[in-house]
């Protein structure tokens, strides 16, 4: 597979990505090298990338509790003491082994540490994969609002290394392949048409690099999200507020799980502002139906979820902004929304769930 090019830096694939990792170590000279992992991605990732990269054997290693919850400013803080006690300077590489947590809060980490060092991501999950290891969205949770506190830097590469999904809990595959079929949903009818016929995931790697394609071809057009990339936050105004409302609970819902709601309620929305047929509507609730476990919303969430919902970063002069499909291959931005219809849609939501056909 060939590699992507991004903006200033390249998303590497395939059989040669640790060619390519340490082809990178030795063309750019660092001072120390910091692993950000978590418990899980060191345990079942480390192991390859020293084996296949020997100057990695000095690295730092940085280990973080597994899950969202580890993704706030006090994680940071104890990570930058870290840092600082073992004398990291501005020539300092870090690199995110890991998830999405540990790529959005180690790109956030060195993005402002000492005004700024170099990062790569190696991502070691589907989601992180197919999303959050590109395009320069870095950041933290913060005062319970998703990714609130967070830089747009753009790691020095990035190195996809399929072999590591192989450890991949079922659960943990579905929820990558939830953004995948965003990724879908707003830009390429013929990948949503495949991956809905194909639950299995058994083309996952193909799904994966065109995903990555994809989400660089918004990337590159607009970089700081000014305008088109916002298309790529379409299920993610509700899905963000249900992920956060349920963070910590024993209802907490994985960041994909948490944008099928978003996605299966905000294609509600997009219906009933007549931006797309009931028979679109239909292929998506059905298409995520059957490849996903649904759990219902309890409607004492949903004053919160509204609450959030107009903090979301994406509105603008105190109107609450919404990216809708405006058919299934395309999407709509900037698209007021006003309340009574974010609540119709998270009952229609729980009425999908409950609804046995
Ligand atoms: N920056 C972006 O553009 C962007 C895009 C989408 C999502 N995100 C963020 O990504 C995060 C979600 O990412 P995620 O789903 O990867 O979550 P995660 O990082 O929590 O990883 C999910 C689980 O998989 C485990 N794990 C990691 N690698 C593993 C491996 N190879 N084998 C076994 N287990 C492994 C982790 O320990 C964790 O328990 C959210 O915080 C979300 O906001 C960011």
């Amino acid at each position: 597979m060939k590699a992507i090019a991004s903006i200033g830096y390249k998303v590497h694939f395939g059989k040669n990505v640790f060619k390519e990792l340490n082809s990178f170590l030795t063309k750019n000279k660092y001072s120390k090298y910091f692993v950000i992992c978590d418990q899980n991605s060191f345990h079942n990732c480390y192991t390859e990338l020293l084996t296949n990269c020997k100057k990695l054997q000095s690295a730092e290693i940085i280990e973080i509790d597994p899950g969202e919850s580890s993704k706030n400013l006090d994680t940071c803080a104890q990570i930058w003491e870290t840092m600082l006690e073992l004398n990291a300077d501005r020539n300092t590489l870090v690199i995110n082994l890991g998830g999405g947590v540990v790529s959005d809060m180690g790109g956030f980490i060195a993005s402002v540490y000492k005004r700024g060092v170099d990062f790569i991501n190696i991502p070691t999950t589907l989601l992180s994969m197919a999303d959050a290891s590109v395009g320069g969205k870095t950041g933290i949770d913060f005062a319970n609002l998703k990714n609130v506190i967070g830089t747009i830097t753009q790691p020095k590469a990035v190195f996809v290394n399929i072999n590591y999904l192989s450890s991949l809990s079922q659960r943990d595959t579905k929820n990558g392949a939830a953004e995948i079929l965003k990724m879908a949903l707003v830009s390429d009818k013929v990948l949503w048409k495949r991956m809905k016929s194909d639950y299995e995931l058994k083309s996952i790697g193909e799904y994966l690099y065109r995903s990555v394609e994809l989400k660089n071809r918004f990337v590159k057009k607009d970089p700081s999200e000014k305008n088109v990339r916002k298309a790529l936050n379409f299920g993610h105004t509700i899905g963000h507020a249900v992920e956060a409302v349920l963070l910590g609970t024993d209802d907490e819902l994985l960041h994909g799980e948490a944008v099928i709601v978003g996605m299966i309620a905000e294609s509600f929305i997009s219906y009933k502002k007549k931006l797309i047929t009931k028979n679109d509507l239909d292929e998506i609730v059905s298409c995520f139906k059957n490849t996903f476990t649904l759990s219902p919303v309890h409607p004492q969430h949903f004053t919160a979820i509204d609450l959030l919902i107009l903090n979301d970063k994406k509105n603008s002069n105190g109107k609450v902004l919404f990216s809708l499909l405006d058919k299934i291959g395309s999407c709509k931005i900037n698209q007021i929304v006003p309340a009574i219809l974010v609540k119709s849609s998270l009952e229609y939501y729980n009425s999908v769930v409950h609804d046995k056909n």
